[in-house]
């Protein structure tokens, strides 16, 4: 074989490789346990996840790769009956003292009261965008599909394809944006006895126990993070380009009026509209469109 030809050939290696820069991860295959694994299981074709919470521990799950945007899916059923003082998380993060987290969590409550959902973003390892929210269906009776969408325009956070929140990119206003590190991906159950339940008021009944939130078809349809990859490079990698596609860019104006469904009739909490805990200096991205 001639230089020219090993050459080709590894273009072709390459190329391929690059193509590979999208995945489709599922639990078996791209996740493991953190905690808990005693009394956890990966179910079925390796696409159900059952997290236990008892007294002996919770338990959680991570991704073993981090990625950096993408469309990353979750259907979860919630622990069902008196589950006041447990949280069932499903999360994005990074790691350090800046790190980025994009936030789904789910505060139980007592039998026949309703669940909170909790949002909240971290850039740069500040939090404080707080955002909750009632839902209008019973969570525990069935499987819903909770996905966020993270791209390098906007953050959608989605409950069965209704947008219930957006984070835009206003980095060029000096407002800090998720998009120069990966994140992996986590799901959890654990004891929030001393925080989720109105501070503290209501605590967990362990006759209750065990606990158990069920997960299905994880899907992290995102670009590959292994180290420092530029935005344009990941992006660039991937077959289809999907996540800079203009239609994904924004929300289509169908899509806003279903968020402003949601928002006008289910959600009870805006860190936005807490003029009394930011004393009047409302964080700059309050003043901005957030759809
Ligand atoms: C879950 O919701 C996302 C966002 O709307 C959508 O792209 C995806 O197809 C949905 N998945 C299923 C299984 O319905
Ligand atoms: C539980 O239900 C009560 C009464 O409806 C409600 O005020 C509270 O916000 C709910 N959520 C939690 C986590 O306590
Ligand atoms: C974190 O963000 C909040 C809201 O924007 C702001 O009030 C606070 O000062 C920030 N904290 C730090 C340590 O930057």
């Amino acid at each position: 074989m001639g230089t020219s030809q090993v050459l080709f050939i590894a273009l072709i290696i390459s190329v391929i490789s690059f193509d590979q820069s999208l995945v489709e991860a599922k639990f078996s295959n791209s996740m493991y346990f953190n905690w808990g694994a005693h009394h956890s299981s990966i179910l079925g074709n390796g696409d159900d996840l059952q997290l236990v919470l008892d007294k002996s521990s919770g338990s959680g799950v991570q991704s073993k790769r981090g990625f950096l945007f993408g469309s990353i899916q979750m259907l979860i059923k919630l622990v069902p009956g008196n589950s006041a003082g447990t949280v069932t998380a499903y999360y994005l993060s990074s790691t350090g003292s800046k790190h980025d987290e994009i936030d789904f969590e789910f505060l139980g409550n007592v039998s026949g009261q309703p669940y909170i959902v909790h949002t909240n973003i971290y850039t740069q390892g500040n939090g404080s965008k707080e955002q909750q929210f009632y839902l209008w269906f019973d969570p525990t009776a069935d499987f819903h599909n909770y996905t966020i969408h993270w791209n390098p325009s906007q953050i959608v956070w989605f409950i069965d394809g209704l947008p219930i929140r957006v984070f835009r990119n206003y980095e060029s206003e000096g407002i800090p944006f998720p998009n120069k590190q990966g994140m992996r991906i986590y799901s959890s159950l654990w004891n929030a006895d001393n925080w989720a339940t109105r501070g503290g008021l209501v605590k967990i009944d362990w006759t209750g126990a065990p606990f158990i939130a069920q997960f299905r078809m994880f899907r992290a349809r995102a670009c590959k993070w292994d180290g420092p990859v530029s935005i344009s490079q990941c992006a660039s990698n991937s077959p289809a380009n999907w996540w800079t596609s203009p239609i994904y860019s924004k929300l289509s104006s169908g899509k806003m009026g279903q968020m402003k469904w949601v928002r006008d009739n289910y959600m009870i909490y805006d860190y936005c509209k807490d003029i009394k805990r930011f004393n009047g200096q409302m964080p700059p991205e309050c003043y901005k469109q957030q759809f």
